[in-house]
Formats: C-alpha cells, sequence, structure tokens
C-alpha cells in the first residue's frame, strides 16, 4: 500500500481492537520491522556486485573471498561516492572499493585500505545483518535501527535430491503485512484462486514473532503433457515477521513435498518486491502413476516438477496482483466468518511496528550518517 493512504472510517466498531503504533492512525507504516530477502546467493556471485533500493534506502550487496556477505549503505563514508557498479564501485580482493578515491571496505562495512594514506578510522559503512537461508540472503531492518528482535530459523534445510530452488520477482504497490495476510485469508483461496474444500486444519498458532497456519484444499491442475490432476493439498505456512513466508507443502494424489517461500521486501515506501521461490522435494515413486514421469532420470524428476510448481505459483500470484496493488488497508474490516483468523494475524502484526523510542533516527543509515556528522574523519 503506498505510504499516507489512510482509511476514512466513519464509526468504530466495538468488537475491533485497534493494533498499536503505526496501525493505530489507519497508516500502515511501509517499513515493519523484520527480515527481508535481499538477493539470492546464486545471484550475487554471478553479479559481485548488486545496488538496489531496499526499505527505502540505497543499498550495496557483495560478498568476500570466505564468502561473507556484506549488505551497506550504498554512498561511501568518505565524500560519498555512490559504489554500485553502475557508478564504477567494484569488489576487487574481497575488498568494496569506491570509485572516487579508491577507499576499501570489509565486510563488516570498515574502511581497511585508503590508496593516498592510512585508512580513516572513522570511514565506516552502516551494514545491516544478514541470514542465508538455502541460498537466500535476508537482512534485518529495525526500527530505529535497533538490532534483530528474532532470529530466522536456524536449522539447514536438507537439499539431498531436491531440486534447486527457482525464483521470480515482481514489484507492484504494495505492502508485506498485505501479502502476508493472504495465508490467512482463506476465503480468498476459494474466491480468487478456485480452489476446493478449503479448510484450517488447526487454529492460528502465534508465538511472539512466529505465526503458523495451516489449512488443505483440493485443485484441478493441468500439466502439460503429463496430463490432468485433481491435487489434494496440505499447506503448514511458517510466518516469522512479514519479510519471510516459508510454507512446506505436500500434495498427496501424486506424492510431492514442496517449499514455497513468499518473500515481501518493501522497496521505497509505495512499492514491494514479492519474490517467490519453490523447490520441490525427490519423486521417487509417484502414488499416482504420471506418463512422460517414469521416462525420466530420477534426479531430472524434481527439477522438471519444480518448472510446473513455480509456473503455477506465478499464476497464483498473478491473480493476487491486481488486487494487492488496488486496494485500500481497512483498519476495520467487516468480516464474514468465512474469513479466517484475520483479526489475530494483524494483532500479531502490531509488534513489527513499535513505537520509536524518541532518541531513534529513522534508519541505521541515518544514525551512521549522524555519528559521522559528530566525528568527521580527520584522520586522513
Ligand atoms: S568518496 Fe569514496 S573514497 Fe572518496
Ligand atoms: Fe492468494
Amino acid at each position: 500500500m503506498p505510504v499516507g493512504r489512510t482509511e476514512v472510517h466513519k464509526s468504530a466498531s466495538p468488537r475491533a481492537s485497534p493494533a498499536k503504533g503505526a496501525l493505530s492512525s489507519g497508516v500502515l507504516s511501509p517499513f515493519p520491522e523484520g527480515w527481508y530477502f535481499v538477493a539470492s546467493r546464486r545471484r550475487l556471485e554471478k553479479a559481485k556486485l548488486i545496488k538496489k533500493t531496499w526499505m527505502g534506502e540505497e543499498v550495496v550487496v557483495w560478498c568476500d573471498d570466505r564468502g561473507v556477505v556484506c549488505v551497506s549503505e550504498a554512498h561511501c563514508p568518505h565524500l560519498g561516492a555512490d559504489l554500485g557498479p553502475d557508478a564504477g564501485g567494484c569488489v576487487r580482493d574481497g575488498r568494496l572499493v569506491c570509485p572516487f578515491h579508491g577507499f576499501e571496505y570489509d565486510s563488516g562495512g570498515q574502511c581497511v585500505a585508503n590508496p593516498l594514506g592510512p585508512p580513516p578510522k572513522a570511514a565506516r559503512l552502516a551494514v545491516f545483518e544478514t541470514k542465508e537461508i538455502a541460498g537466500l540472503i535476508f537482512a534485518w531492518w529495525g526500527s530505529g535501527g535497533r538490532r534483530p528482535q528474532w532470529d530466522l530459523p536456524a536449522e539447514e534445510l536438507c537439499q539431498v535430491g531436491w531440486s534447486s530452488p527457482r525464483l521470480w520477482t515482481i514489484r507492484f504497490p504494495g505492502h508485506p503485512q498485505e501479502t502476508t495476510e493472504n495465508s490467512v485469508d482463506l476465503a480468498h483461496l476459494r474466491y480468487v484462486h478456485g480452489y476446493d474444500s478449503v479448510s484450517r486444519v488447526d487454529p492460528l498458532e502465534v508465538d511472539g514473532h512466529f505465526l503458523r497456519s495451516r489449512f488443505d484444499f483440493t485443485t484441478t491442475r493441468r500439466i502439460a503433457r503429463l496430463g490432468r490432476f485433481r491435487l489434494s493439498v496440505s499447506a503448514n505456512a511458517l510466518i516469522h515477521g512479514l519479510g519471510y513466508s516459508f510454507v512446506e507443502v505436500r500434495e498427496h494424489t501424486i506424492g510431492l513435498d514442496i517449499r514455497l517461500w513468499i518473500l515481501a521486501s518493501p522497496v521505497d515506501g509505495a512499492h514491494i518486491d514479492l519474490t517467490v521461490v519453490s523447490q520441490t522435494g525427490p519423486v521417487h515413486s509417484p502414488n499416482r502413476p504420471i506418463a512422460g514421469l517414469a521416462f525420466l532420470p530420477q534426479r531430472m524428476r524434481a527439477p522438471v516438477i519444480n518448472r510446473f510448481i513455480a509456473y503455477f505459483e506465478k499464476r497464483d500470484v498473478l491473480q493476487d496482483v491486481p488486487i494487492w496493488s488496488r486496494k485500500q488497508y481497512r483498519l476495520r474490516p467487516r468480516l464474514s466468518r468465512a474469513d479466517g483468523e484475520i483479526m489475530k494475524f494483524r494483532a500479531y502484526c502490531a509488534q513489527f511496528y513499535p513505537e520509536p523510542s524518541p532518541a531513534a533516527t529513522e534508519s541505521p543509515v541515518a544514525e551512521n550518517l549522524e555519528v559521522a556528522a559528530d566525528r568527521p574523519s580527520l584522520d586522513v
């Protein structure tokens, strides 16, 4: 949802409990606190240095010789040059090199070399904390620049026999809370996506920053040359804040395990980048014979099926996008019994909009710039 869009409500529902902080005004802050996707390691290895707008900040992403990823502000603390590749910034010998005077930065953001003299100690980039899951790189966005308040899941996902993840990103006017809300909005699964027999398995489970939404449904999918399938699906959506939704999918008719990530990253306060990642597990012996699949070597089956999964996920997202990109946030939605636990979800979301403390600055970058202004780097 674009910044500043407000809802006008004439009467207050006594049943609706207003959320705290940024939500109470009827405006969703565009940058809720949390972990947000930045780039895949695969793309980073190819590009070496990426510049992008993320959470309203221009950032650069790169990694050093040991593979340690750095996400930092995109302008040099020395005299402000743009560090992105289009401006001449580059990664050399595992360091980020500024195109203006050649200062070199390590993956912690510290200036460690200056071609014209000793590196100034005060020359330090504001860096964001990062985490990596299955080759997906996330960075922490803290309200007022505060440190991570929780971790993303630490356990390694087994990759044996799984296809490599397929990524697809679309940018549109939107908000991560609105896209995440679809995981609990069971009514839309039927109406927008045409799923049948949608049923909640358990009540929503909320534990701090974590929310689980489990539901079953059936749907019919036509897979070219493989046939038409009535699919029976169990979905287990594991949500760790508004930037990280991971869905474990078990398809019972064929017998597939699928991993989906739905990753919404605010861009500029009005748009989000929604990245959908799919990965299919090993297909040993399908529950139902699939013409053509038996002729494929086993190692090829998961990647082939994953192509279809990615296609169907893209199709689903494209059904949602026209709605997401035009909807208004209703602080007090007039809900029906069929909607599911939307207000419970919204109460969960309130924690991602903490009231800023009076001392807090707008972002880690702004904070860093203030510190730099207090202590100009004169030790060149
Ligand atoms: S502006 Fe980057 S080294 Fe001078
Ligand atoms: Fe949807």
